[in-house]
């Protein structure tokens, strides 16, 4: 799944790809049809799972791919790298024999040689990269009502894409098991950049509770904290929420910051952290979350209820060995892995770790690599987000391209 590698010698969620399938399962109008990503580039793979929402298997090549293949029903979107004519001779030798595989292609270049041989190899829709999220999950629709099982269809994906609406905004919560990785620096830069690429409202709660910074971060002087959401827990409507949130000019981003005083960290409980991002849920369309260095409570039921786990690292020993316990820890969770996205904080940094060592300690591929730049601790120092301070520094693009991944190329606004 999402960004993971597989590990032949380790069993549970996090180590497979497969999805659980039973061969004797009989097929009938309500058998479970799964949605699979095949792409070799990470950052390509991941944003077209996120397209797709939640409980997509997503899986680095088309042999992990093919190597888990029953007779679940499967529609499954293949990525640009497999769009040349040589790669799909291959896929043919897949999809053409198994009528309960529906694929559906991204192709960076739509050419006539390109459309023919994906339709010749058993491809049933071919788009055209950047792919659009609504055209993305019609073209699935589409191409599940094709998908046949011993003789008969199995009907659509009627529900693609339709719980995230009825949950409201998405919850992107950045973590890390190891104090200063750069989870704050992350989650401030992608909120900025998000609330400055859409139209949406995109609110960021600081859940580092005691020693929160975001508000020193973003040069804020907040009328308010999550303290009076907590004093409020039973009328979070979005009209309080709304009023309770600090607006960030320079980029419109609605902040709720960590209490002033550390000690008001005790009166705060799981119970009220659950029901305020539920309640921002209804607010703001993404909520990007801060948090401290340490699993408690509060950590446990934002990773439980999050969308998207944004775990940071960084490019020494104790960080990595830290990330790994805190994979582990997420394993013996029961987290979904297709949510879990490791974040490789100073990637360039030459310290004699390479990206590909620390991944394959990790047995995670990294989804975003950002740079070590000196530009981070300057704009900290002046309050001012990277993005905005300097927003032509390969860590503000690195960031940027980070907060694009959520947002569908049609919806995103230019600076
Ligand atoms: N990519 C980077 N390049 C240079 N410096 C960085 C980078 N990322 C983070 N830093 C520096 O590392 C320090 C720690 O970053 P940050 O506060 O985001 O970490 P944290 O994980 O939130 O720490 P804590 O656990 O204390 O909350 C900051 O002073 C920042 O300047
Ligand atoms: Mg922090």
């Amino acid at each position: 799944m999402t960004g993971y590698v597989v590990d032949e010698n380790t069993s549970g969620p996090w180590s497979s790809t497969t999805p659980e399938v039973d061969p004797d399962v009989s097929p009938s109008s309500t058998t479970p049809l799964h949605i699979a990503v095949v792409e070799l580039d990470a950052t390509v793979r991941s944003r077209l799972s996120m397209q797709l929402g939640s409980g997509v298997f997503d899986y680095e090549d088309f042999d992990s791919f093919t190597a888990q293949l029953g007779s679940t029903p499967t529609v499954v979107v293949i990525g640009p790298s497999y769009a040349d004519p040589q790669w799909l001779g291959s896929v043919a030798g897949v999809l053409l024999p198994r009528p309960e595989v529906g694929a559906v292609l991204v192709a960076e270049e739509l050419s006539t040689e390109i459309f023919q041989q994906a339709i010749r190899s058993g491809v049933k829709d071919v788009l055209a990269a950047p792919v659009d999220t609504a055209q993305l999950q019609e073209a699935c629709r589409r191409v599940a009502e094709s998908v046949v099982v011993h003789g008969r269809t199995v009907g659509g994906l009627d529900g693609l894409g339709e719980d995230e609406d009825a949950e409201g905004g998405r919850v992107i919560t950045v973590f890390s098991t190891k104090g200063g990785a750069g989870k704050s620096v992350v989650a401030v830069n992608l909120a900025v950049a998000l609330a400055m690429r859409t139209d949406e409202t995109v609110a960021l709660v600081d859940c580092d509770l005691q020693f929160g910074d975001v508000a020193v971060m973003l040069k804020l002087a907040p009328q308010h904290t999550v303290v009076d959401a907590v004093n409020s827990i039973d009328r979070l409507d979005p009209g309080f929420l709304q009023n309770l949130l600090v607006n960030h000019p320079p980029s419109g981003l609605k902040v709720m910051p960590a209490p002033l005083e550390p000690a008001y960290a005790d009166q705060i409980t799981a119970d009220h952290v659950r029901r305020i991002v539920k309640g921002l849920r209804g607010v703001a369309k993404f909520i990007v979350v801060d948090t401290p260095s340490y699993f408690d409570d509060k950590v446990l039921t934002l990773i439980e209820d999050s969308d998207e786990i944004l775990l940071v690292a960084g490019m020494d020993i104790p960080n990595i060995k830290n990330v790994k316990i805190g994979l582990q820890t997420m394993r013996m969770l029961d987290t979904p892995t297709s949510k879990i996205h490791l974040v490789l904080n100073r990637a360039n940094t030459k310290v004699k770790l390479d990206v590909g060592e620390v991944e394959r300690t990790l047995q995670v591929k990294a989804d975003t690599q950002l740079p070590s730049d000196i530009v981070v601790p300057q704009s900290i120092n002046k309050s001012t987000p990277v993005v905005l301070d300097a927003p032509r520094s390969s860590i503000a693009k690195a960031l940027e391209g980070l907060a694009d991944r959520y947002i569908p190329v049609a919806g995103r606004k230019r600076r």
